[in-house]
């Protein structure tokens, strides 16, 4: 079909594979997020870390290029001649590390790093390495009632304020949550407790992943009887004999429903 293929092998170096050659990336310590394992072909790494992006020998190297493809654009990170320093785009000033004798480059990543590499000689070029830079999961934030009425519907809703959760759990007193008729996640950031009962008192803890991290936070939710507030307030009526006052009261605080988790109030 294709006769170049088979030609390929005799024009190249023996024993030497018909594929462009290919990039080597690997995360450098101290990097406390990502994976230090060296990768070909692609490799995910953090915000802050920084990354050695190596590559063999290449044809006419007498002058090479790092270069980047982000979509339809391209770019040159660093050009090298060898008879003077490299020239460094103004988009990895000061954060990029070339080793003139092998031809290594490091990245200190940024957001907004996540794109293609490759070196380019004049004569021959790698296959292009796919970089993915994911910036590392601050503490989440829980934003909920903490004291709440029994029989009461309640929600708690876990917040991401810095980087991209891929997942999100619950765990109450250190256990897992499943969901149930009453414990419900909605919109996978949201807790809705439903009917909430003196049990589910405790503290909820809310654990946020991605490719990179995990961190948690934990919120104490407290559920109280009405009837232990109440109570006293009812008998001091009574003795003031305003025991019809007190009917309406109740009647209205039991419709002040928390309607956070609609979901639930078709179950009710
Ligand atoms: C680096 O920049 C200088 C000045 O703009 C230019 O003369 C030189 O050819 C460049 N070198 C490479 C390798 O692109
Ligand atoms: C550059 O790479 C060579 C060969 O791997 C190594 O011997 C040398 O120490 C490196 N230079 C720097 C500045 O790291
Ligand atoms: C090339 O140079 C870099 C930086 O100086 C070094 O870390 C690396 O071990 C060297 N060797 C190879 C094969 O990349
Ligand atoms: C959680 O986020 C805080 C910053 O909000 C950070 O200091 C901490 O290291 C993170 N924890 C983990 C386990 O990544
Ligand atoms: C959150 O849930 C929505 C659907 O409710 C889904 O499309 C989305 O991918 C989820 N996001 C995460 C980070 O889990």
């Amino acid at each position: 079909m294709f006769p170049v293929p088979l030609l390929l092998p005799l024009l190249l170096a023996p024993g030497s594979a018909t594929v462009a050659p290919g990039v080597t990336a690997r995360t450098l310590a101290p990097c406390y997020s990502a994976d230090l394992r060296p990768a070909a072909g692609s490799l995910v790494s953090a915000v802050g870390c920084t990354v050695l992006l190596t590559a063999p020998a290449l044809r006419g190297s007498r002058a090479v290029s790092w270069e980047y493809r982000a979509g339809s654009e391209d770019g040159v990170i660093l050009s090298y001649g060898f008879h003077h320093p490299p020239n460094v785009s103004h988009l990895y000033e000061k954060r990029v590390t070339f080793n003139e004798s092998n031809l290594s480059l490091q990245v200190v990543l940024q957001r907004g790093d996540s794109r293609l590499y490759r070196l380019r000689a004049l004569e021959e070029a790698t296959t292009w390495f796919h970089l993915h830079v994911v910036e590392p999961l601050s503490q989440p934030k829980i934003v909920g009632n903490s004291w709440v009425e029994a029989g009461s519907n309640t929600k708690l809703v876990c917040n991401v304020l810095q980087g991209k959760a891929d997942a999100y759990w619950w765990m109450k007193n250190g256990v897992l949550l499943v969901e149930s008729e009453r414990i419900q996640f909605v919109e996978n950031t949201t807790l809705c407790i439903l009917r909430a009962s003196i049990s589910d008192s405790g503290y909820y803890t809310c654990i946020v992943s991605n490719a990179v991290s995990q961190n948690e936070t934990s919120f104490l939710l407290k559920v109280h009887h009405y009837t232990n507030v109440v109570l006293p307030v009812m008998l001091t009526c009574v003795v003031i004999g305003s025991l019809a006052g007190v009917f309406v009261w109740y009647q209205r605080r039991e419709d002040s429903c928390d309607n956070c988790c609609r979901t639930g109030s078709v179950l009710l």
